[in-house]
C-alpha cells in the first residue's frame, strides 16, 4: 500500500500515448466510414497481435498464445508460484463496428501494464493482457469462444468445426493466423487467476447522460443465442401458385412478427434482435427454400429469460405455415453478478482519483462473464458517445479512456499485491 501511494501506477498512464496507440490498432481493418472490421482470427486480427507483440517487446513482456490462440502479455512478479491478476477484452470487431468495443480493454489493458512498469513497481503477482480469440461472434458463431474455453465452460472441440459464413472452419482460421507467428510460444488455455479486471466503453448512454467517467460494473445481463432454420420448398416465381407455395422466407417473416409481439414488454427491459437474415437459395424468381436467422435475446432476470426463452421455440412452430422449422439454442448465459470485492477496488480506485463514479450493469456480454467463475472479477465502464457502439460511429474521449485506464491500474497493482 506504501508503494502505491508514493509512485501511483495512475500517474504513469499517459493519455496521448493510449490514444495515439488506439488508434494505431484502428487502422486495421479501418472502414471508409471511421469504423473498423477486424473479424475473428482474419488477416486483420493477425495484425493487431502483431502489433501487440510489437508493444510487449519494448517493455520485455513476455508473449504466448494458447490452443484457440487467446494472446497473453506478461508481466512477472515476484512471488513465481503467485496466480496472475487478468485484464483485457477482444480484439476483434463487429463487421461495421468501432474503434474501441474491445480495443479499449486490450491496448488500455497493456497502457495500464506499461504504466504499473513505469512506476517502477514490482508486484507479487504477474499480471496479464490477454486479447481473449472471437468475442463478437459475428464471424464464428458462437462468440466468447476464447474466454469460454479458458474457463473450461466450453471445449476446444467444439470449436474447431464451427464454420463462418463463407464456410472457413475455426480449425482453419486458426492455422492461418498461426502461421503468423510461428515463433510464439504456447501456453495451455486455463489455469488458477487471482483475480480479472476488463475495461470497456459502456456501450450504452447511462454515463455520458450522468456526466459519471467511471461505471463500477455490478454483473452482466443474461444472454441468449438461438438459430432459427425454416425449410419450405423452391419453385418457380412465374408458375407456382402462392396457395400450394412453401415460402420459407414467407414463414420466417411470420415467425419474427410473432416473435415479436412474444417479446412486447411495456417497461423495455426486454432486449431482443434478429440480426442476421440468409435466404437461400438467393435469386429474384425462385421462391426461397430455406432460411436461416438468429435471435439474440437478453434480459436480466432469469425467469423472465426462462420463460420467454422457452417460448421462442413454439412459436416459431405455432408460425410455421407449412414450412418445417428447428431452433438450436447456441447461446445460454445466466444473469451474473460480479465480486464485491472488487467493486469495492473500483470504486475505492475512482472516488481516490476524484473520478465521478456509479454503479452500473452491463447489458452487453463481455469475456467477463466468463471469468467469474474462476476468479473474483470486475469491470471497469468509461462514457461512450450518444451510448452508440456495434456502430461505425463509436466514440470516446481521451480523457475518459484515460481515466478508465488509470482506475485499472490501481486497482491490478492492488490486487497483485494481495
Ligand atoms: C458483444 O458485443 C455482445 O454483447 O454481444
Ligand atoms: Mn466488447
Ligand atoms: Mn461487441
Amino acid at each position: 500500500m506504501d508503494s502505491i501511494s508514493q509512485n501511483t501506477p495512475s500517474n504513469h498512464v499517459d493519455t496521448a500515448r493510449l490514444g495515439d496507440r488506439l488508434m494505431g490498432m484502428a487502422q486495421i481493418g479501418a472502414t471508409p466510414n471511421g469504423g473498423v472490421n477486424r473479424q475473428a482470427l482474419s488477416a486483420e486480427d493477425a495484425a493487431a497481435r502483431l502489433k501487440m507483440m510489437e508493444w510487449a517487446a519494448v517493455y520485455g513482456f513476455s508473449v504466448t498464445t494458447d490452443e484457440i490462440g487467446n494472446l497473453y502479455v506478461r508481466r512477472v512478479g515476484t512471488d513465481p508460484n503467485a496466480a496472475p491478476i487478468m485484464t483485457g477484452s477482444h480484439l476483434d470487431s463487429q463487421p461495421t463496428g468501432g474503434k474501441f468495443d474491445g480495443a479499449y480493454g486490450v491496448v488500455g489493458g497493456f497502457e495500464a501494464l506499461a504504466a504499473i512498469h513505469e512506476s517502477g513497481i514490482q508486484t507479487k503477482r504477474p499480471i496479464e493482457v490477454v486479447a481473449w480469440t472471437n468475442e463478437e461472434g459475428s464471424r464464428f458463431q458462437p462468440g466468447c469462444a476464447g474466454s469460454a474455453i479458458f474457463s473450461g465452460k466450453d471445449r476446444i472441440e467444439d470449436h474447431l468445426d464451427i464454420k463462418d459464413w463463407d464456410g472457413v472452419t475455426v480449425r482453419e482460421a486458426l492455422k492461418a493466423i498461426f502461421a503468423t507467428a510461428p515463433d510464439m510460444p504456447y501456453r495451455a488455455a486455463g489455469g488458477t487467476v487471482d483475480g480479472y479486471i476488463e475495461a470497456h466503453i459502456e456501450q450504452g448512454p447511462v454515463l455520458e447522460a450522468e456526466a459519471k467517467t467511471i461505471g463500477v460494473v455490478t454483473g452482466i445481463q443474461g444472454a441468449t443465442r438461438f438459430v432459427v432454420e425454416i425449410v419450405g420448398e423452391e419453385a418457380h416465381a412465374g408458375t407456382a401458385p402462392l396457395k400450394l407455395r412453401k415460402d420459407a422466407l414467407k414463414s420466417a417473416c411470420t415467425i419474427v412478427g410473432a416473435l415479436e409481439e412474444l417479446m412486447a414488454d411495456p417497461t423495455d427491459t426486454v432486449r431482443f434482435t434478429v440480426g442476421r437474415f440468409d435466404v437461400m437459395p438467393g435469386s429474384p424468381n425462385t421462391v426461397p427454400g430455406r432460411v436461416q436467422f438468429t435471435i439474440d435475446f437478453r434480459h436480466p432476470d432469469m425467469d423472465t429469460l426462462k420463460r420467454l426463452g422457452t417460448a421462442i421455440q413454439p412459436t416459431c412452430e405455432a408460425n410455421a405455415r407449412g414450412c418445417h422449422v428447428s431452433v438450436t439454442q447456441i447461446v445460454d448465459n445466466a444473469p451474473v453478478a460480479f465480486a464485491d470485492s472488487v467493486m469495492d477496488i473500483i470504486r475505492a480506485e475512482s472516488d481516490t482519483l476524484s473520478l465521478p463514479n456509479r454503479d452500473i450493469a452491463s447489458g452487453a456480454g463481455h469475456d467477463a462473464w466468463y471469468m467469474t467463475d474462476l476468479c473474483p472479477t470486475g469491470m471497469i465502464f468509461v462514457p461512450c458517445k450518444g451510448g452508440v457502439s456495434h456502430n461505425e460511429a463509436e466514440s470516446a474521449t481521451p480523457e475518459d479512456l484515460a481515466a478508465g485506464i488509470r482506475v485499472l491500474a490501481n486497482s491490478l497493482t492492488l490486487l497483485a499485491n494481495r
